[in-house]
């Protein structure tokens, strides 16, 4: 979801950055490669990691609710549908029309929450969010539990992923990966497109 259907990855960058920014460092976009599509305790953790810092479990707790809090409020100022990145909807849609399962498999426990805020809940059989999953991606948890409550084998799924650890995941979970963005970043995906706008219904079963 965050990068891939909507511009949210950049809500995260800039409250993680801001959180890094009060502990006397700070990182950067590239970094920042390393966080997408992880839950909010491992980023932590790789956060304090970079900065070379030792925090408690305790402490941990209140630098990522404070991240969060921060993300929500980017969230709830700044974002509307028209986050929705380019040719998401009209992609959904045909899909819809055609009879095809979809779900969303997000490592974000605000998942539900930003579907709601966005109108996109009504194109998704199924959302699997970061409350329901206890193995963060590279495990394929969250895919295999989303091809599970849409009853789709892996093998015929098609997972879109914006991250690392995500192709990576959906690679370990044995379905074939589009990803969305850069394929020097994305390297193990089968496919990279750089927007929706290059997706259709034909070009998916040309290449998957
Ligand atoms: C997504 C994003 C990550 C984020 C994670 C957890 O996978 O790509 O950048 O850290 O969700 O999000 P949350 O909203 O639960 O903190």
């Amino acid at each position: 979801m965050d990068g891939v259907l909507v511009s949210t990855e950049i809500y995260h960058f800039k409250a993680w950055k801001r959180l890094t920014e009060t502990l006397g460092f700070s990182i950067d976009e590239k970094f920042n490669e390393n966080l997408k599509g992880v839950s909010r305790s491992v980023c932590i953790d790789l956060i304090l990691k970079h900065g070379g810092l030792e925090k408690t479990q305790e402490e941990k707790d209140v630098l990522a609710a404070q991240k969060n809090e921060w993300f929500l409020e980017y969230v709830n100022t700044e974002i509307t549908p028209s986050n929705v990145y380019p040719g998401v909807i009209n992609f959904l849609e045909t899909l819809k029309q055609k009879g095809y399962k979809t779900a969303i498999g997000s490592a974000s426990k605000n998942a539900p929450l930003l579907v709601e805020k966005l109108g996109i809940k009504k194109y998704f059989d199924a959302i699997v969010d970061g409350n329901m999953i206890t193995k963060a991606k590279p495990n394929p948890e969250v895919f295999l539990k989303g091809a599970e409550l849409i009853g789709v084998n892996p093998q015929n799924c098609v997972v879109f992923e914006d991250a690392i650890s995500g192709v990576e995941a959906a690679k370990n979970g044995g379905m074939f990966c589009i990803g969305v963005g850069s394929a020097e970043i994305l390297k193990k995906a089968d496919f990279c497109i750089n927007s929706f706008t290059q997706m259709s219904l034909e070009r998916l079963n040309e290449l998957a």
